[in-house]
């Protein structure tokens, strides 16, 4: 028979769709709009037979629903998203569930809204905006030129984003990562070595060995780093006194890396200072004290919203399961190269 596949959102797009047709699968979506599911609504949805799943980041995936999904006779789990703090990979592997991701499509889509968010912290545009409509005016800041850029986490995302500054901006590049990012040193060091030959100044870049040597180097400061039991609450009170008083920080990674009650503290302590946050540390809600300050920028996790990469992450996600459920390993982080533009080339037609 018919493999069934449940999908726990409606996803944006059409070829998602096809993907899981074309190979057998019936497809039931949920219709339950604009509520985050709990488990015991998500259990009710896998039932009595579900081969695969595609779900979302607010959902607790965890033994419970994997236990679910297995009982059900299901082999597939693919998140809507890259990032998956919101999965227990190993009970997905207890219960024999292949766990996929969607990694590629959002990249430069992500870099992008941080560094919208950047510009937007640095250089006061929303507040600008506000007092403008407010019919007031205030005077203007030094702009990033030549200023310090700090990167915590230079995978994909991160590495676009430093590609960004350095290429855009000529800023240079400092980060932390326990990995050594080759690909991109050799690009921004090509890069600088370019801009030498016509006589102008070289952008660097240049690995520290800890986060603290970045917080302390930085004028900006993005997070690209995944949420796990090591990066929680990595910039804490004691991490945002190290930052320089006017420094701009940006989070489009996940909330809970920022203590949002200590960073709360420090904007208020230090009105030059400024943040541009896409993610929050109990979202949807924000810490008390958040919204009022006027030195935050703050956007409700849209990152990846754009229609493009909305629906490359829908189609990823379906190939995951499609392809898990057909034989075939799932997509995989491993699969993707840094700076491939999107690993669209490599979905099964
Ligand atoms: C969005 O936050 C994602 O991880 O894809
Ligand atoms: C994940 O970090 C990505 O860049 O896709």
């Amino acid at each position: 028979g018919s493999k069934r596949v449940v999908v726990t959102k409606n996803l944006p797009g059409e070829r998602w769709l096809k993907v899981l047709t074309a190979a057998g699968c019936r497809v039931e979506v949920c219709t339950l709009e604009d509520t985050i599911l709990d488990v015991a609504t998500i259990k009710k949805l896998i039932g009595k037979k579900c081969d695969g799943v595609i779900g979302q980041l607010t959902e607790d995936w965890s033994h419970e629903l994997f236990g679910a999904l297995r009982g059900a006779g299901g082999t597939a789990y693919s998140n809507y998203a890259v990032g998956y703090n919101n999965v227990h990979v190993p009970a997905a592997t207890d219960n024999s569930i292949a766990v996929g991701n969607t990694p590629g499509v959002l990249t430069e889509t992500t870099a992008e809204l941080a560094a919208a968010l950047t510009l937007a912290a640095a250089r006061r545009v929303v507040e600008g905006d506000r007092f403008m409509r407010g019919g007031q005016y205030k005077g203007w800041l030094p702009d990033l030129f030549s200023k310090i850029v700090g990167i915590v986490g230079a995978g994909r995302i991160g590495a676009a984003y430093a590609r960004m500054f350095a290429e855009g901006h000529k800023m240079d590049i400092v980060y932390y990562d326990p990995y050594p990012n080759k690909h991109l040193e050799d690009f921004i060091g090509a890069y600088g070595k370019l801009l030498e030959s016509k006589g102008e100044r070289a952008v660097t870049i240049e690995q520290l060995p800890t986060v603290e040597d970045v917080l302390k180097r930085a004028d900006v400061v993005s997070l690209h780093c995944n949420l796990d039991e090591n990066t929680k609450h990595l910039i804490n009170a004691e991490r945002l006194g190290m930052m320089k008083p006017d420094a701009v920080l940006v989070n489009a990674a996940r909330g809970p890396v920022i203590d949002e009650t200590a960073l709360v503290a420090h904007l208020q302590a230090n009105p030059d200072f400024r943040v541009g946050l896409d993610v929050f540390e109990d979202e949807p809600a924000m810490k008390p004290g958040l919204a009022e300050c006027e030195n935050a920028v703050i956007v409700p996790h849209i990152a990846s919203a754009s229609l493009w990469t909305r629906s490359g992450m829908a189609t990823l996600a379906a190939c995951n399961v499609a392809a898990r459920l057909s034989g075939h390993p799932v997509w995989s982080d491993s699969d993707v190269l840094p700076f491939v533009d999107g690993p669209f080339e490599k979905i099964p037609k």
